[in-house]
């Protein structure tokens, strides 16, 4: 079985989610548990940015040892120096540059003509080149960007020394067969294109992000790139655990494994939820409050014959541990906070105390208050404050 390597990018395009602000130590209680869950590759932020950013960079670079610790750069010098500055003294560092190839991002957003973008990409993968020895390069838009102009950029920036090529799905416009075929015809078409890696980074506009990866999967890529619980700019991007456990649950069907230690996604995912505030849906794949619940009696009866006959994925394997707090009206504070934190959501005390309240309301009229109940109601208190 061929391994593939998870590159989690929840701290840099993850954190373009609208209304997601890291600060340095949230991103590095983050990047420690990114490396606890066993990611080969951590892209930590955008150090050219802000001071902010650069300085939670150079943290998680001072920080982390087992995976490789990228910062993203523009193609332009000083982008390149700033993610120097912040990953140099990281055990693994590592430099993602990215410049966009499609007709309608070279016209109106770089007003470069194809020429001076092979140009300019070309050299700043040369100077990238003089200070790291692992140097990404992604044609941004890729999926929308012409083949043949494609093949011939990428093999001049492997000449100019990439050691990965990603090609991202920018704004999740492709399908997954477009995508697998677009890196055949890359395995066809760039004479230099064994000399690096094939990397994926999927957008999930269509809902397509994990089955657009996993047809990249199939059709050579080595390198994954994701975040945790699938947050990103606008729909977000891939969902990393997904991908994962895809490749795991049907590895009779894909033969391929990960480093990933399973056990820790959902203690990543609640931290991830928790500190950017985005609450996972119920009915999320992997790690969703709903996604090993059972609720007919149909279903009930044959879990508890069986667990496989309605289970691909047992709790254990994904970290959930089983759920054996039940709430109602004997119930005191402390074990309504328990729940709440059970939910990986944190209350400040005026909200625990409305929650608390509101619960304890329900408990008069309602005969069992069911876990959803109680999340309906934090949730709640949570978008009104
Ligand atoms: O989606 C994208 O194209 C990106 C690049 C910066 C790699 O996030
Ligand atoms: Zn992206």
């Amino acid at each position: 079985m061929s391994k593939i390597k998870f590159f989690d990018t929840t701290l840099r395009d993850g954190e373009q989610s609208p209304g997601v602000n890291l600060n340095k130590e949230e991103k590095l209680q983050i990047a420690k548990q990114l490396e606890r869950y066993g990611m080969d590759r951590i892209e930590a932020g955008f150090p050219a940015s802000s001071k902010g950013d650069f300085e939670a960079v150079q943290a998680i670079a001072q920080n982390i040892k087992q995976s490789t610790v990228l910062g993203l750069a523009r193609t332009i010098k000083s982008d390149i120096d700033a993610v120097y500055d912040a990953v140099k003294d990281a055990a693994k560092p590592a430099i993602h540059v990215f410049l966009a190839t499609s007709p309608i991002h070279m016209e109106y957003k770089l007003k470069k003509t194809p020429a001076e973008v092979v140009e300019t990409a070309v050299s700043m993968v040369r100077y990238a080149k003089e200070k790291f020895d692992h140097v990404e390069w992604s044609a941004e838009d890729a999926t929308r960007s012409d083949k043949a102009f494609l093949a011939e950029i990428i093999e001049k920036v492997i000449d100019a020394g990439a050691t990965v090529i990603n090609l991202p799905d920018t704004v999740g416009y492709a399908t997954p067969e477009d995508y697998g075929n677009m890196f055949c015809y890359m395995k066809e078409h760039v004479p230099n294109i064994d000399k690096v890696e094939l990397s994926c980074h999927c957008h999930n506009d269509l809902g397509l992000a994990t089955a657009n990866t996993l047809a990249a999967i199939q059709n050579g890529v080595t390198q994954v790139e994701g975040a945790m619980n699938g947050i990103g700019e606008r729909a977000g991007n891939v969902a990393l655990e997904e991908v994962a456990l895809a490749l795991h649950v049907r590895s009779d069907y894909f033969s391929y494994t990960s480093s990933l230690k399973f056990d820790e996604t959902k203690r990543t995912s609640d931290l991830v939820a928790k500190l950017t505030g985005m609450y996972v849906q119920a009915n999320k794949a992997i790690v969703g409050r709903n996604a090993f619940s059972h609720e007919s009696g149909i279903h009930q009866d044959g879990v508890l014959k069986n667990a496989e006959t309605y289970e691909i994925i047992t709790p254990a394997l994904v970290g959930v541990t089983p759920n054996t707090l039940f709430l109602g009206k004997h119930s005191g504070r402390h074990a309504f906070k328990d729940k709440v934190n059970e939910f990986g959501i944190e209350l400040t005390d005026a909200e625990l105390k409305t929650a608390f309240e509101q619960f304890k309301q329900l408990t008069d009229h309602k005969k069992e208050v069911t876990d959803d109940d109680i999340y309906a109601i934090v949730m709640e208190i949570k978008t009104d404050s």
